[in-house]
């Protein structure tokens, strides 16, 4: 597998048109000459477990009329002509094939973000050939794991995410507990003109990313949700937002954190709030709530480094009738042993730094470097990884492909146990996070799921490589 590249492809709409990489060389956004051969071979051994299916999903990429707001349309780019896309739901050992069609007047692709994938069908242009208008691509792989995930375009994504490229994913496990209702609520927003268009991108909202003025709840500004009296139900939040962080309450009332990323957390835990980087999910219980009550959907005040917005209101929910429940006490917790112990010292440090560019603008690096190269990884290697924030905002870290559970954040350990696809890494902090990659050699990226960050270069490459006596059948 080659690692070496000469040249440098340009992501669309970034700000940039030269700049230099340090000393390893500069990183070409281009599949190697071996993916061909990888793309068959994952598609051939994607073959669902016994009493799996397979579940098959056609999406069409194409622009379409949207309303965001009731009697204002927007001219969006949608998967099936809905935002967010079709909700694709199945069970643990389904092979999922989605075959997408191109029908945007740009190249396109599909990044599959939480799920543990053969490299070959991340959906990155480090592993396959953008989707060209009018052509179509199939992706198919097993579903390793149950939780709440979401497939997004991979590239020119400042532009295409936010339009409106984006969906869930839900994969159930065979015995999950049942609530009342299951609700899927994929949070974003759009930045709109007055006559309810898209505003062009402009390198000035590089600091803090874009931010849209209007926020959206499944598509909607501000939706009114029903629940009935006296029962519980289990939300899947995704935050799919460019740049955005909510800090989610729920009318101030407690509730209990069921899941995260990488699914179901160790532990009871019950708080009035969460904090949702971009890219990050999490899954709750809410209610029982009483007859007649309104309860707000909000993000609290969270300083990410570019002060504080007031509180914004995402959804209202009525409550409704009271209505029977099924919903018991439930025991749900799964035990999760700590892949290192707290003392471990770190394989690696990523340091998220800042500078000011000669034109004025902000740029954010990995290791000093803009498409930073990092080190091959060995399946079955233990990973320790210090991500540290020397810059003035957070960045919410992302690894494509590969679960790992944080260690501390700055000396502290976490609330509770998880596995975790992104976390988020204040400004001038630094999180410890320990991984271990099992046998799904290929390229990988890390990257801030800032999505205007991400696109001007705050992300790395690496190989996962099996130990060298093996490395022949690779
Ligand atoms: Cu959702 Cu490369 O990311
Ligand atoms: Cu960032």
């Amino acid at each position: 597998m080659s690692l070496h590249h000469e040249h440098h492809k340009h992501h669309e709409h970034s700000t940039h048109a030269h700049h230099a990489h340090g000393g390893h060389g500069s990183v070409v956004h281009a599949p190697s000459a071996a993916v061909a051969a990888d793309y068959q071979r994952a598609y051939a051994q994607a073959e669902p477990e016994p009493g799996g299916t397979v579940v098959r999903v056609d999406l069409e990429a194409r622009e379409v009329d949207w309303e965001f707001t009731p009697g204002r349309l927007t001219r969006v780019w949608a998967y099936d002509g809905q935002v967010p896309g079709p909700l694709i739901e199945a069970r643990v050992g389904d092979v999922l094939e989605v075959r997408l069609t191109n029908g945007l007047p740009e190249p396109t692709t599909l990044h599959w973000h939480g799920l543990r994938l053969p490299a070959a069908m991340d959906g990155t242009d480090m592993v396959q050939r953008p989707i060209e208008p009018g052509q179509a691509f199939t992706y198919r792989f097993k579903l390793m794991d149950a939780g709440t995930f979401w497939y997004h375009s991979h590239s020119n994504e400042t532009v295409q995410v936010e339009r409106g490229l984006y969906g869930a994913i839900v994969v159930r496990a065979a015995d999950e507990p049942v609530f009342d209702r299951e609700r899927v609520l994929v949070i974003s927003d759009v930045m709109l003109d007055e006559s309810g268009q898209f505003t062009t991108f402009d390198g000035r909202e590089q600091r803090g990313g874009r931010e849209g003025n209007v926020r959206l709840l499944n598509g909607t500004s501000e939706p009114e949700l029903v629940i009935w009296g006296g029962q519980v139900e289990r939300w899947r939040i995704i935050n799919a937002a460019s740049s955005r962080y909510v800090r989610l309450s729920v009318g101030g009332r407690p509730f209990r954190i069921v899941g995260t990323g990488g699914g179901v957390i160790e532990g009871l835990t019950i708080v009035r709030d969460v904090l949702l980087a971009p890219g990050e999910r999490v899954e709750i219980v809410v209610g029982p709530f009483e007859p007649g009550e309104i309860i707000e959907v909000v993000s609290e005040p969270y300083d990410r480094g570019m002060g504080e917005h007031g509180t914004e209101l995402f959804a209202t929910v009525r409550v409704g009738p009271a209505a029977p429940s099924q919903c018991g006490p439930f025991e749900w917790t799964r035990q999760i042993a700590p892949l290192v112990r707290w003392s471990a010292s770190p394989t690696q440090e990523i340091v998220f730094s800042e500078q000011i560019g000669a034109d004025g603008d902000v740029r954010f690096l990995i290791n000093g470097e803009r498409h930073y190269r990092a080190s091959p990884v060995t399946v079955g290697e233990p990973q320790v990884w210090d991500i540290i924030n020397t810059s003035s905002v957070d960045h919410p870290f992302h690894l494509h492909g590969f679960f790992f559970q944080v260690v501390d954040r700055d000396g502290i350990l976490p609330a509770y146990l998880s596995w975790e696809d992104t976390v988020n890494v204040p400004a001038g902090g630094r999180v410890r996070v320990a991984w271990v990659a099992d046998d799904r050699p290929g390229e990988w990226m890390y990257h801030c799921h800032i999505l205007e960050h991400h696109a001007s270069g705050m992300m790395a490459h690496f190989a996962v490589v099996r130990p060298s006596a093996q490395s022949s059948d690779m």
